[in-house]
């Protein structure tokens, strides 16, 4: 089973970008929960994405989003709220441990994962858990979900760079 501090020390970095210590709290909390819920034994098990066939790992992915929505933040001069783009980052994927399940050494689609979709189950245990509502937006408008709603700055960072990050892996890694 993947420990709480194992989590910790992977996002340490970006972990410590987030200020208010009630959040970067809740998104531990919520990393530790997903997987719990999924049945996940090992975080590294879970993949970035079923869409390829070498999709890497889903912490990786996490990291590079979070590093580009920093990458981004650095260069503007708006009120851009960081934690709610570094929360919101590091958790815009965490329906996936739902959305996916290990069955016989394999990687597939759950019977959750196939009503709901990552960005709503991961909104969803982001609400239950009751993180603040703007996180709970950035992590249902990080996909085309989001396309009919009004996207904050923050969540339209994500969305982005979330969408960078899998179109360069897909044209690159396949
Ligand atoms: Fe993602």
């Amino acid at each position: 089973m993947t420990e709480r501090s194992e989590i910790e020390q992977i996002f340490s970095k970006e972990l410590h970008w987030i200020k208010n210590e009630n959040i970067r709290t809740k998104v531990l909390d919520m990393w530790e929960e997903a997987l719990k819920r999924g049945k996940w034994k090992d975080i590294n098990d879970l993949p970035f994405t079923l869409l390829l066939e070498n999709p890497g790992k889903l912490t990786d992915h996490t990291i590079r989003v979070t590093n580009l929505a920093k990458t981004v933040y650095d260069q503007r001069d708006e009120k851009i709220n960081l934690d709610y783009l570094i929360a919101g980052a590091l958790l815009h994927d965490i329906g996936k441990p739902l959305e996916y399940a290990m069955v016989d050494g394999k990687v597939v689609k759950s019977e959750y994962g196939k009503r709901f979709r990552h960005p709503v189950s991961g909104a969803l245990l982001a609400q239950e858990l009751e993180l603040p509502e703007e996180i709970v937006l950035i992590i249902y408008a990080h996909s085309h979900e989001g396309d009919k709603c009004e996207r904050t700055a923050e969540s339209f960072i994500v969305h982005h760079c979330d969408f960078i990050d899998f179109h360069i892996r897909k044209s690159l890694v396949k």
